[in-house]
C-alpha cells in the first residue's frame, strides 16, 4: 500500500488545483481534513464538498464540473465502474465494485493490477476495509507519501478508524490501523492507555459515566443517577473538586482500580456473563495537545462530535474542528451533538414501540418518516447492540429518504455472522440492483436505496442470499 500510496501522491502533487469530495460522517470529515491539510501544506488550491452517498447523479454532476482532479475520500471504490473518464484519485475502504484482484499472493501481479487504477483501497490487498484500515487511514497513507510532515495527521488517522468502528473487542486498533497508532505515538499527537471502555470519560462527570453506561450495561447503575452517586461515595471517591465534578480522567489510578474492581464484582454478583466484565476494559486514544475535560481528548468521543456534524450535513463544521478550530466552530459542533443526542434517544424510544421483526435469515424494522435516513444506520447498530434484541441474526432498517425520493436501508451484522460467512456489502449491492437501486460497504455495516413501496420484495431478496451466503 505504501507504494501505491506514493504513485497517487506523485499524481496530486503533479496538479494546481484539487476538489475533495467525502463522506460525510467522523471518518469521512477526518479524510477530507487529512486531504485538505496535506494539499495546503503542498501549496495546492483545495475546494471541499462532503456527501452522503456517491450515486450517478452525484458521479455526473461532478463530471459537468470539469474539475483538474477530484480526490474521492472514504467513497469511490464502489462506485469506480462509473468513475470511468473522471480525473481522480480515490483514497477509500469500501468493497470495491469491477474488477477484483488477482487471487494469488504474488506480490507483483498485484501491483500490476493495483496500479491500473489511481485507487488506494485495502481490499486490493487482502486486507479488511472494516477493521484494519480507514477511509482517513488510507488518505493518511497519501498524505504521508506527500510529505513526512504529515505525519501529525495520523492523529484524525486514529479518530476517523475508530468513529467508523474498527476497533477489536478489547478496544484495540489493529492491522494498517496499527502502524498509524505508531506514527502518531512517534509524533506525540495520541497515547495509547489501558483504561475503561465506558464512555464519556473526557466530558462526563464520574457518576453520568456510570449511569449512562450501555455497552456493558452496569446492573443497579445503569440509568440511576443517585445510585451511581451512592456507589462512589460508599467506595470513597470524591465527586467534585473545587467547585467542579470530577471526570473519568481525573482520577488517580488507585481510585480508577477501586472503581473497575467494584464493576466487576458487581456484574459477576448479578449473573451478567463474565464477558461483560471483561468488556469493561480495554485499550483507549487520548490526545494529549487537546484539553482534558473537552470531548476532543479522547478518540471515541472526538469522532462522535464529528459524527453528529456529519449526520446533520454540516460536514464543514466537523472539518474546522479537525483542522484546529477551538472557537467559534467546536461551539456549533456542540450544539448539534446534544440535538443529535436527543434525536438519537427519539428514534430508539419509537423502535422499542414498534418493535423488531424477525424473519428466518434477518430481523427488520421500519422507521418510516419517524427516523431520519442520516441516523438510521446509527440506530440499527444501536439497536442491534442494545442486548435486547438476538444478535444471532442481521438488522435491517428502513427510512423514507424524501430528498433522495426512495428508501434508505442499513444493515449491521457481527463479528460472529461474518466469520460464518455474512457479507452485508454483497447483500446491499446486489439486492438493491436488482430493484434498480445501489448499495453497497462493508461485511458487517452496508448501506443501499431503494424504490418506494418495494421492501417486502427486498427482504425476500435479502433472506435468499443471507441463505446462500451463510450455507
Ligand atoms: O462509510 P463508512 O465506511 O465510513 O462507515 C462504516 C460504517 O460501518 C459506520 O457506520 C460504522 O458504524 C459501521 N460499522 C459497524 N460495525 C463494525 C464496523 C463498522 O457498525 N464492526
Ligand atoms: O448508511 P449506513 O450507515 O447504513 O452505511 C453503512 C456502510 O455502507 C457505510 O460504510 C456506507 O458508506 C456504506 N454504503 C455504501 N453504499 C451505499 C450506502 C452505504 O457503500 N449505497
Ligand atoms: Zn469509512
Amino acid at each position: 500500500m505504501k507504494e501505491k500510496a506514493r504513485l497517487i501522491s506523485d499524481i496530486i502533487l503533479s496538479k494546481k488545483r484539487v476538489h475533495i469530495v467525502s463522506h460525510i460522517d467522523a471518518d469521512g470529515i477526518t479524510s477530507a481534513s487529512i486531504a485538505y491539510r496535506a494539499l495546503e501544506r503542498a501549496g495546492k488550491e483545495q475546494t471541499v464538498e462532503f456527501i452522503k452517498q456517491l450515486d450517478e447523479s452525484k458521479i455526473q454532476d461532478i463530471r459537468e464540473q470539469n474539475h483538474e482532479m477530484v480526490w474521492f475520500t472514504d467513497l469511490g471504490s464502489g462506485q469506480l465502474s462509473s468513475l470511468k473518464g473522471v480525473n481522480c484519485v480515490i483514497t477509500d475502504h469500501h468493497e470495491p465494485d469491477g474488477d477484483a484482484p488477482p487471487s494469488s499472493g504474488d506480490r507483483e501481479n498485484i501491483l500490476s493490477y493495483c496500479n491500473t487504477i489511481n485507487e488506494l483501497n485495502p481490499h486490493r490487498y487482502g486486507l479488511d476495509g472494516a477493521k484494519e484500515i480507514s477511509g482517513a487511514g488510507t488518505t493518511y497513507l497519501v498524505a504521508r507519501a506527500m510529505s513526512e510532515e504529515n505525519k501529525d495527521l495520523s492523529k484524525l488517522a486514529i479518530i476517523g478508524a475508530v468513529g467508523d468502528l474498527q476497533t477489536s473487542e478489547d478496544g484495540r486498533l489493529v492491522g494498517e490501523n496499527r502502524q498509524i497508532l505508531e506514527d502518531s505515538i512517534e509524533e506525540g499527537v495520541v497515547e495509547k492507555r489501558i483504561d475503561t471502555t465506558l464512555y464519556g470519560l473526557a466530558s462526563r462527570p464520574i457518576q453520568k459515566v456510570l449511569e449512562y453506561a450501555s455497552d456493558p450495561v452496569l446492573p443497579g447503575l445503569t440509568g440511576d443517577e443517585s445510585n451511581c452517586v451512592n456507589f462512589l461515595v460508599k467506595n470513597d471517591i470524591p465527586l467534585k473538586k473545587n467547585d467542579d465534578w470530577r471526570n473519568w480522567h481525573d482520577l488517580l489510578k488507585e481510585e480508577k482500580r477501586t472503581i473497575l474492581s467494584e464493576l466487576v464484582k458487581r456484574i459477576l454478583k448479578k449473573g451478567y456473563p463474565s464477558e461483560n466484565a471483561r468488556s469493561l476494559i480495554g485499550e483507549i486514544y487520548i490526545f494529549p495537545g487537546e484539553e482534558k475535560g473537552t470531548m476532543l481528548y479522547q478518540a471515541k468521543e472526538f469522532s462522535t462530535l464529528l459524527n453528529s456534524c456529519g449526520r446533520y450535513e454540516k460536514g464543514k463544521i466537523g472539518m474546522k474542528v479537525c483542522l484546529g478550530d477551538r472557537d467559534e466552530y467546536l461551539e456549533k459542533a456542540k450544539k448539534l451533538l446534544l440535538g443529535h443526542q436527543r434525536t438519537l434517544v427519539d428514534c430508539l424510544d419509537y423502535v422499542e414501540s414498534i418493535g423488531v421483526e424477525e424473519r428466518e435469515y434477518f430481523q427488520f424494522f421500519h422507521g418510516e418518516d419517524r427516523i431520519p435516513d442520516t441516523v438510521i444506520g446509527t440506530v440499527a447498530g444501536m439497536v442491534l447492540g442494545s442486548g435486547e434484541i438476538d444478535r444471532k441474526l442481521p438488522i435491517f432498517a428502513f427510512a423514507n429518504s424524501h430528498e433522495r425520493d426512495g428508501i434508505k436501508v442499513s444493515s449491521r451484522g457481527t463479528k460472529q455472522l461474518v466469520d460464518k460467512g455474512l457479507d452485508l456489502s454483497d447483500v446491499m449491492s446486489d439486492c438493491a440492483k436488482e430493484l434498480g437501486g445501489e448499495g453497497g460497504g462493508h461485511d458487517i455495516a452496508a448501506g443501499a436505496l431503494i424504490p418506494e413501496g418495494r421492501e417486502e420484495e427486498f427482504l425476500d431478496l435479502v433472506g435468499k442470499k443471507i441463505q446462500s451466503q451463510m450455507d
